[in-house]
C-alpha cells in the first residue's frame, strides 16, 4: 500500500493548477445514462473515484473513450472523455460496485427515468456518518415511482408512461438527492418544482450540462429549481467546473506554510465563505487573471471560528483542512460540523503531530501551538487525509501518511503539484 512521506518546513511558492471538480464530474458522467447520444466532458480529473465510476457505467452499457492528456505550461493537463450509452445494458447496480463509491447510487435517477426501472444497492462510501437515502426515496416517490427496499437493494419502478412531474420540497438539503431529482425530472412528464434544493456550484454545473443536452431547467443555484420535462435528451459537450475543494485545500496549505502561490484554472467566486475565513486567518487572497493568488505568512495565523453549512456556507469538505490550519493559530478557535455526524476522525491524527484539540459534541476546540512535529499518521477518509498532508507540510521533520488511497480518490497528482512549489513530498510504494 502506498504511503506519502513529507518533510515539513518549506514555504510553498509557484503555480498549482487546479483540476476539474470530482464532485461535478461524477454526476455529469452519470447524466450520460440519460441519452443514446454521446456526452463529451472536458477537464475530467484523473482520480480513483472517476475511474471507479467509469467501470460502473461500463456495466450499464456506456461506451467510454478517453482522449489523451494535453500538457500545459503550468503543469496542468486536462482529459476529455466521451460517454455513449446507445442502449442500457443493465438496470441493476450491484453491491460490489455501489459499496465502493456512494455517488454511484445516483444512477438510480437516470435509469428510472430512461428505462422505467432500476435495482440499485444501498450505498457505502466514506465512513463519515450514517448517510441514509430517505431523501432519494421520498423525492422519486413524489415523481410517481414505486420504491421498495429488498435485501439491501432499492427496487424502483416508474408508472406506466414514465415519471410524472410534481412539486417536492426536501426536508433537508442534500446535494446527491438534488442531482438525482434533476436527472429524473428532466425526462418526466410535466413540470417538477424542487424546494429546498442544494445550491452547490456542482448542482449548477449539472443543470447547465443537462440544459445543453436539451433539458429545461431553471433556478439552479437557488433553493427552488423548476424542471419542465422533455421526451428525450441529446448529446452535448461540457467542461467540468474547477474543483473548489482542491482550491481551498491548497489555499489553506499556503496560509499554513507561508509563501506565494497562484492557483490556476480556478475561480474565487466558487468558495467565497472559505476564502473569507482564510483571509481572516491572515493570508492574502486575491483574484488574478485565470485563478487566485494566495500569500501566506506562516507563523502569523489568527484564530477563526467556522461552522460548516450547505452552500453558500463553509463547506464540510474543507473542515478538516481548516482545522489543520487552526492548529498553528495564535489562540483558540472552534470548528463546528453540522453536515455529517462523524467527521472528526482527523482530530486524533492531527494530535499525533502535536495539535491540541478537544471535542465536545459537534464542536472542536483548537488551541493553537507554536509548532507541529512530524509523525506517522493514518488517512481515515478523503478530506481528513489531506488535512494531515497540510499538517505535515507545516510540521518540523518527517511525516509519513499511510492509507493514501483515500487521497487518490479526490486529489489529482498531489505530490507533483506540491513538489513543483518547493515542498518535499514523495510517494513510497511498498
Ligand atoms: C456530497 C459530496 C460530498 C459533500 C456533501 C455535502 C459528492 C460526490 N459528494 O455528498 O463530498 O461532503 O455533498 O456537501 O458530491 N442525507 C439524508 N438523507 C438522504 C441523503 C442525505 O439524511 O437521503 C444527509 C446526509 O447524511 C448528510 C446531509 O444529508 O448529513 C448532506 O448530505 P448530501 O448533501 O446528500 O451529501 P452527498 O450528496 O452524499
Amino acid at each position: 500500500m502506498d504511503r506519502i512521506r513529507i518533510v515539513g518546513g518549506n514555504a510553498l511558492n509557484g503555480i498549482i493548477p487546479i483540476s476539474g471538480a470530482k464532485n461535478a464530474a461524477l454526476p455529469l458522467m452519470i447524466a450520460s445514462l440519460l441519452t443514446s447520444d454521446t456526452l463529451t466532458l472536458e477537464n475530467v480529473p484523473h482520480l480513483a473515484d472517476v475511474e471507479g465510476l467509469i467501470r460502473i457505467l461500463g456495466n450499464h452499457g456506456v461506451d467510454i473513450a478517453v482522449n489523451g492528456r494535453r500538457e500545459h505550461q503550468d503543469g496542468s493537463y486536462s482529459r476529455t472523455v466521451h460517454f455513449t450509452c446507445r442502449t442500457v445494458a443493465d438496470t441493476t447496480a450491484p453491491y460490489e460496485l455501489v459499496s465502493k463509491m456512494r455517488a454511484s447510487f445516483w444512477v438510480i435517477g437516470p435509469l428510472l427515468a430512461r428505462e422505467g426501472q432500476a435495482r440499485v444497492s444501498l450505498p457505502g462510501g466514506c465512513a463519515i456518518g450514517t448517510r441514509p437515502v430517505d431523501l432519494f426515496i421520498e423525492g422519486l416517490t413524489a415523481l410517481g415511482a414505486e420504491m421498495e427496499i429488498d435485501g439491501g437493494y432499492i427496487n424502483a419502478k416508474a408508472p406506466k408512461g414514465g415519471l410524472i412531474g410534481a412539486r417536492y420540497t426536501f426536508p433537508k438539503v442534500s446535494v446527491g438527492a438534488t442531482h438525482v431529482m434533476l436527472m429524473a425530472a428532466s425526462l418526466a412528464r410535466g413540470t417538477t418544482v424542487i424546494g429546498n434544493a442544494a445550491r452547490e456550484p456542482e448542482v449548477v454545473d449539472l443543470a447547465n450540462c443537462l440544459n445543453a443536452m436539451g433539458a429545461k431547467i431553471s433556478g439552479a443555484g437557488t433553493s427552488t429549481i423548476t424542471i419542465e420535462g422533455v421526451t428525450s435528451l441529446s448529446g452535448a459537450r461540457h467542461r467540468v467546473l474547477p474543483d473548489r475543494i482542491e482550491t481551498g485545500t491548497y489555499a489553506m496549505a499556503v496560509a499554513m506554510t507561508g509563501g506565494d502561490v497562484t492557483l490556476s484554472g480556478t475561480d474565487i467566486s466558487l468558495l467565497d465563505t472559505a476564502i473569507e475565513a482564510i483571509r481572516r486567518a491572515g493570508a492574502e487572497v486575491s483574484a488574478v487573471d485565470g485563478g487566485i493568488r494566495v500569500i501566506g505568512h506562516g507563523d502569523a495565523i489568527r484564530p477563526v471560528d467556522i461552522v460548516t453549512e450547505p452552500f453558500p456556507g463553509f463547506p464540510t469538505d474543507l473542515q478538516a483542512q481548516f482545522m489543520g490550519l487552526m492548529t498553528r493559530a495564535n489562540g483558540i478557535s472552534h470548528v463546528t460540523e453540522t453536515i455529517f455526524e462523524n467527521r472528526f476522525m482527523h482530530v486524533q491524527e492531527l494530535a499525533r503531530l502535536g495539535a491540541k484539540i478537544t471535542l465536545s459534541g459537534q464542536t472542536a476546540r483548537i488551541e493553537g501551538v507554536t509548532r507541529l512535529r512530524g509523525a506517522p499518521v493514518m488517512a481515515t477518509d478523503l478530506r481528513a487525509s489531506v488535512s494531515l498532508v497540510i499538517g505535515g507540510l507545516a510540521a518540523e521533520g518527517e511525516t509519513m501518511v499511510s492509507r493514501v488511497y483515500h487521497l487518490d480518490r479526490g486529489f489529482e497528482r498531489l505530490e507533483e503539484k506540491l513538489t513543483r512549489c518547493g515542498a518535499i513530498v514523495e510517494r513510497i510504494s511498498d
